[in-house]
């Protein structure tokens, strides 16, 4: 998912370019909104954190653009595109090094298991075409 501040920035293109040079095939892809209670049902595992209620702000605020990637191995060398979650510690060449702006306002959501993959797709999508 790319969160609202890349996608206000204009850098929604330069991180799908990414994407497709990494080798993930976009099965599915939409701009949409956030509401403050569909963010948070999407962060429930955060509720109890300190910056849940910013976090849901943040990620109501703009458009998202959320995808469903397809790849060999594809949770863990997503999470190695797009870098550790504060910007400051993430990789060079990493989408949050180059795109992100802060940790809550961090450019980019990847799943971190197969099965949060499948939650959050379905989260996003509720059938997804073959193409
Ligand atoms: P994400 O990988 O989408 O998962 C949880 C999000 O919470 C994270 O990226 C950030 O956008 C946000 N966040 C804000 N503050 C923190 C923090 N201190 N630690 C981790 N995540 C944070």
């Amino acid at each position: 998912m790319i969160k609202p501040d890349a996608v206000s920035a204009g850098n929604t293109g330069a991180i799908i370019k990414m994407i497709e040079e990494a080798g993930f095939r976009i099965v599915a892809m939409k701009k949409t909104q956030l509401t403050m209670e569909r963010a948070g049902q999407f962060y429930a595992i955060h509720k109890e954190r300190s910056f849940f209620n910013d976090l849901c702000t943040y990620m109501s605020s703009g458009a998202i653009v959320p995808m469903v990637l397809e790849k060999e191995n594809a949770v863990e060398d997503f999470r190695k595109l797009i870098g550790a979650t504060d910007p400051q510690k993430a990789a060079p060449g990493t989408i949050r090094n180059l795109f992100a702006k802060s940790i809550e306002a961090n450019a980019i959501h990847g799943s971190d298991s197969d099965a949060n993959a499948e939650i959050e797709s379905n989260f996003f999508f509720s059938h997804l075409e073959q193409f």
